[in-house]
């Protein structure tokens, strides 16, 4: 069962979490966003609900596991976001929502718990009023901030994503403080990702990413903040992996497990991406899938990537940065430097499972066919893993046993069902209960 446990994204028949933007237009014009059609107000359409509508059946059809609404700022189209969400959380998908905060009201709050909105992600790119200003070009910080005290006063879950530039890179360990002052327990910290619109000269430096990642240690430390960063990093990036591993969990799912809808129904592998594959009014998601296979078929991967012994579990960072900065996607990731590698240990060795402990597999596991076996997802976690139908039936049977302990298992299994408990572990579909 070990050998060939474990199938390839490039056959998937589909995106597992889809991102809707709603609208281009924004009532911020921060200076990191990747937006690019915000200028421009005349260069997207918007659709009506009618025809949100159809593609939201497509997607339940489909069976997308996860939506994130976004935009643009999707709050500017509230016409739409609650009859979507509504729809989509009745049909069994999880539903997020992205949003500068700016625009929220009590009346929001209301329509955001009855439409069963479960992840809010709200963007405050500092503390500071005078920096926040000065980054999205408005006067809007009281009213980030008052969207931010709403939502905590709802106990609506909310998450803060800062994205991180030479203006506020100072600022991480004290906005991130502010914020879990504000009642706040979920901090990113994401470094700007190299966009058309961002001058490179307010790129962070790899060494800056690193003072990135520790302050934002220092908060999960001194507050015990649930810390993390919304884009993916080369491994390499680092000399010193391992402290860091927390941030390296995140892979680049562009367009292998995830697809983006523009406001006007196109599709695109990733936010960051302008490149669209096909209309979703027009046609069939799966077809669309089909046309964007150049993103999982391997063909992207950097040459230098395919000798490093860590390319199994690496993002190899963003495609569409490599793409920016030197025209070619198959091009390493501009963070990248192969030289960091050296000799040091595999991840792999750091994931340790004991006989005597128990464990159990988490009861809120979503589940796809797939060609030769079944995606897993868990949303608690976002973490996705592919099996083959073999390897199934061995976490069907576990599930039914309810807790179970390893050195049952390996009686039963065999020594090697060791590794499949790894795989379980590694990817947070079980938890430990007890040590012995
Ligand atoms: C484009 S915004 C749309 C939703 C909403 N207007 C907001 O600001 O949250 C979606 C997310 O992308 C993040 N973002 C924008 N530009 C970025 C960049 N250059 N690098 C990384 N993240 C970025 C924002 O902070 C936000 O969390
Ligand atoms: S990051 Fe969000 S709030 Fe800022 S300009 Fe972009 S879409 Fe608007
Ligand atoms: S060389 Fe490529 S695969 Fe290896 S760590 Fe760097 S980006 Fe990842």
């Amino acid at each position: 069962m070990e050998e060939g446990s474990l199938i390839t994204y490039k056959n998937l028949s589909g995106p597992i979490a889809v991102q809707l933007e709603l609208t281009p237009r924004c009532n911020n014009v921060c200076n990191y966003c990747y937006n690019s059609w915000r200028g421009n107000k005349d260069s997207e359409k918007e659709l009506d609900l009618k025809e949100y509508m159809a593609i939201a059946k497509k997607l339940v059809k489909d069976e997308v596991f996860e939506v994130v609404l976004t935009g643009g700022e999707p709050l500017l189209r509230k016409d739409i976001v609650y009859p979507l969400a509504d729809y989509f959380s009745k049909n069994g998908l999880k539903v997020g929502l992205n949003t500068n905060l700016t625009l929220l009201t009590q009346e929001d709050c209301d329509k955001i718990k009855d439409s069963n909105i479960t992840r809010i992600l709200g963007s405050l790119s500092s503390f500071d009023k005078e920096i926040y200003n000065k980054i999205t070009q408005t006067k809007n910080y009281e009213r980030a901030l008052d969207g931010i005290e709403l939502l905590v006063r709802n106990n609506i879950a909310l998450g803060i994503n800062m994205v991180v530039k030479q203006e506020n890179k100072h600022q991480v360990y004290d906005t991130g403080k502010f914020v879990f002052g504000l009642g706040v327990n979920v901090f990113c910290g994401t470094p700007a990702t190299p966009s058309e619109f961002l001058n490179s000269k307010e790129e962070l430096t790899p060494k800056e990413i690193i003072n990135t990642l520790d302050d934002l240690l220092r908060l999960k430390k001194e507050y015990g903040m649930f810390v993390d960063i919304l884009e993916p990093l080369p491994r390499c990036i680092f000399k010193d992996a391992e402290k860091y591993e927390p941030f390296l969990k995140r892979d680049c799912g562009a367009g292998k497990i995830t697809a983006v809808i523009s406001s006007s129904g196109d599709v695109k592998p990733c936010t960051h991406v302008p490149k669209k594959y096909g209309n979703l009014l027009e046609k069939d998601l799966s077809e669309i899938w089909e046309n964007m296979g150049e993103w999982r078929d391997g063909s992207f991967m950097p040459r230098e990537c395919g000798n490093c012994n860590e390319n199994s579990y690496c993002s190899m960072g963003c495609r569409e940065s490599s793409k920016l900065k030197t025209n070619k996607y198959n091009n390493l990731d501009p963070w990248s430097d192969p030289d960091n590698i050296g000799e040091r240990k595999v991840q792999s060795e750091s994931i340790v499972v004991l006989p005597d402990e128990t464990y159990r597999i988490y009861s809120n596991l979503m589940f796809r066919d797939e060609l030769g076996g079944k995606l897993i997802y868990s949303p608690k976690t976002m973490t996705l893993g592919l099996i083959n139908n073999d390897f199934f039936n061995f976490l069907t049977k576990l599930h039914k046993e309810k807790n179970f302990k390893v050195r049952d298992v390996l009686q039963e299994y065999g020594e090697n069902s060791i590794n499949l408990i790894k795989y379980l572990k590694s990817k947070t579909f079980i938890k430990k209960i007890r040590e012995g």
